[in-house]
């Protein structure tokens, strides 16, 4: 592999052979100097879980002691640390200025046009380094300002926004009062921030003028003016000014976000909290239409995130540069951005854009100008940089790496080599860490100074988390594949589903037992106990490590009047994991072209989703394959869509469906 230079690097015979072969123990040096270096540590975990959590606990400053560790009497309701008290941003803020560490810089932040694309001038105000102190100061701002809107304990706050400085002091801010935060990831369109809003009565939304794309302001705040009718709980529309695109305001109920906060006093007392109050909501898609509110509570997520960041990312706070490129609006964000790295004290950069602008070299000029240490991205953003080509990274000097790690999808062997070799110099261990948005934490990893990896797989679980794989029956397999679940309670579980105890039970906890967490992801375990996650068992879909439902999709295109039916599935995809297809039948007369009407259908998700969701393919049918109940048989579209034999097709009502629907999948190409 190494000097190989292959432009577009197709997956191949090499991923078979890693995948079977090849395994890479912890560097002796790394080893030497690890957070977690002592193999005990999972027997001893495993032996008094609780006991383990607690540890981490004690890490964290508490305002009130708790009283016991984990009450599980009403699986699955579990309750972490129960009767302490302990606020969060004053675990991430305040304890830190406590210990004189004020100076030391929280956040790097790099705008998208940190340099003038043309002159390559560097923009004012285009890099900053916000220190512990500063964002302490623009957190109570924030905080202050959001009490003297009358917000405060248990309210719902929106927040709408790029990657910013303001965006983590906004979700600080909420947690200082006592607000829930509601993100809503940037490249999602309004109407989903509405549905959103409305979902969880929020009733106040923090958003931007707009947000840079490739160095053009997208307007943020218009498009939410025109869905705010759908989000009658929102009573004020705080907004920050990142592109001086100046738009309109609605006198009561708009507000400058710059102007509230230098009117603000610079100190906020932190509300002291229950253990169990909720920090944060965060919607993710499921196997229905609608999203479910993941609710997280305050003493055992920041104990999650604590542990896991320190030790998975190895973190020596006072001199690593570590670097998260996901977003704040999905979990990755919230737990390894946020509210992980600033509990431990850490030293991040934030970078506002794509990794591709100016030109495909920006997130290597960002970790050589900022000595980064640690990096951690999703496998689609690594299998992008294979394609752009290793002469990008190559221009820079990125010997300052000394942990990778991968997060989101599996990492194909092929991409974590590369990644390995390209980016990691063959020197830098990679943790591929399984979780998801209703752990809180990662669940699934190597530690960096104790496991030998495989490439492709997440290894074996955290110390204190246990994980297997059932059959059908609920028993236990071994060595084999099957459904994975988690079957012991961890402090960062999700509590429940916002105002949906019941669909949080029903979702996660039925299929198994009250004790059993089902994951929804199907998985396979090896010889050596290792993990590898094989794909999902509803109808969820992964395009470029963001959860998208086949459901979602189906009932936004029949939203449209052109749509009479729709049936969206995923397919395998060389870049972006998964893909989404739909095939839609039109309302009325088919249409003389249908390309033109898959062109507007693809726009219209995009619109009403984001784009994140704007099916790569749309093929316009006059039917669709159903059984003789009426149920449309997607496992057939699958089948077409990769050009596969048709299996079974006798328990159709019309035989002749799939031959037509598949001629037109072709022509339609
Ligand atoms: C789903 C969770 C949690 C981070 C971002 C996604 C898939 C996540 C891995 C991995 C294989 C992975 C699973 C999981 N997934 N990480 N390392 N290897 N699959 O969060 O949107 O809640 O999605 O992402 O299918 O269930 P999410």
């Amino acid at each position: 592999m190494a000097g190989e230079h292959n432009k577009g690097e197709q997956p191949g015979e090499l991923d078979v052979l890693l995948e079977t072969e090849q395994t890479f123990p912890p560097p002796p040096e790394f080893a030497a100097q690890a957070n977690a270096n002592d193999p005990a540590i999972y027997e001893q975990a495993a032996a008094d879980p609780e006991g383990w959590w607690a540890s981490w606990a004690e890490r964290l400053e508490w305002i009130a002691p708790y009283e016991q560790v984990l009450d599980w009497s009403d699986p699955p309701f579990a309750k972490w640390f129960v009767g302490g008290r302990l606020n969060a941003s004053a675990n991430c803020l305040d304890r830190h200025l406590a210990a004189g560490l004020g100076d030391r810089v929280a956040i790097h932040w790099e705008a998208e046009d940190a340099d003038d694309p043309e002159t390559g001038e560097e923009r004012e105000g285009g890099r900053r380094a916000v220190t512990y102190a500063e964002l302490s100061e623009m957190t109570n701002r924030a905080a202050g300002a959001l009490r003297g809107l009358g917000i405060g304990k248990g309210d719902v706050v929106g927040i709408y926004l790029p990657m910013l400085p303001e965006t983590v002091a906004a979700m600080l801010a909420c947690a200082r009062i006592g607000a829930v935060h509601n993100v809503v990831f940037g490249g999602f369109a309004a109407a989903s921030v509405a549905e959103r809003m409305e979902f969880s009565g929020a009733v106040c939304l923090i958003t931007a003028d707009a947000t840079l794309r490739r160095g053009q302001p997208v307007p943020m705040k218009a498009a939410v003016d025109e869905v705010a009718a759908e989000m009658p709980t929102v009573e004020s529309i705080l907004v920050v000014d990142r592109c001086g695109t100046d738009p309109p305001m609605t006198p009561g109920r708009d507000h400058s976000w710059s102007d509230l906060c230098a009117a603000a006093d610079p100190d906020c007392e932190a509300e002291p909290m229950d253990s169990e109050d909720p920090l944060f909501i965060l919607y993710t898609s499921g196997s229905t239409g609608k999203p479910k509110g993941i609710l997280h509570t305050t003493g055992g997520y920041l104990t999650g995130v604590t542990a896991t960041h320190r030790l998975i990312f190895d973190l020596h706070d006072e001199t690593d540069v570590y670097w998260c490129g996901a977003d704040v609006g999905w979990i990755t964000g919230h737990s390894y951005i946020v509210y992980g790295p600033l509990a431990n004290g850490a030293t991040s950069v934030m970078y506002e854009g794509a990794p591709n602008y100016p030109a495909e070299d920006r997130w290597w000029s960002i970790i050589e100008r900022y000595g980064v240490t640690i990096f951690y991205t999703a496998p689609t953003a690594i299998r992008a940089c294979m394609k752009w080509g290793r002469e990008h990274p190559e221009k820079h000097d990125l010997s300052s790496l000394r942990l990778l790690g991968s997060v989101g999808e599996p990492i194909n062997p092929r991409a974590w080599l590369w990644y390995h070799e390209v980016i990691g110099g063959g020197r830098c261990p990679i943790v591929d860490t399984w979780w998801q948005t209703e752990t809180g934490a990662i669940m699934i990893t190597p530690l960096p100074g104790l496991t030998t990896t495989k490439p492709g797989s997440a290894t074996i679980p955290f110390p204190g988390v246990e994980a297997k794989i059932l059959d059908d029956e609920g028993k236990e397999i071994e060595q084999g594949a099957g459904t994975l679940v988690l079957t012991r309670p961890w402090p960062s579980m999700a509590r429940t589903l916002y105002r949906e105890d019941e669909r949080f039970v029903e979702t996660y906890w039925d299929r198994y037992g009250r004790e059993t967490y089902l994951v929804g992801d199907a998985a396979r375990r090896d010889e050596d106990g290792f993990f590898w996650i094989v794909g999902r068992i509803d109808d969820v879909i992964n395009v470029s490590g963001h959860r998208l439902s086949t459901m979602e999709v189906e009932s936004t295109l029949v939203s449209n009047p052109q749509v009479a039916e729709a049936a969206v599935i995923g397919v395998p995809d060389e870049m972006t994991g998964q893909a989404i297809v739909a095939f839609v039948i039109p309302e009325g007369q088919a249409p003389p072209e249908p390309e033109a009407l898959a062109a507007e259908l693809r726009d219209y998700v995009a619109t009403k989703i984001g784009k994140l969701a704007r099916p790569k393919r749309i093929v316009v049918c006059d039917d669709l394959p159903k059984t003789r109940s009426g149920k449309i048989m997607r496992r057939l579209l699958r089948d077409i869509a990769a050009g596969e034999h048709l299996g079974d097709v006798t328990t159709l009502r019309d035989p002749d469906v799939v031959r037509d629907v598949e001629s037109r999948f072709r022509q339609q190409a």
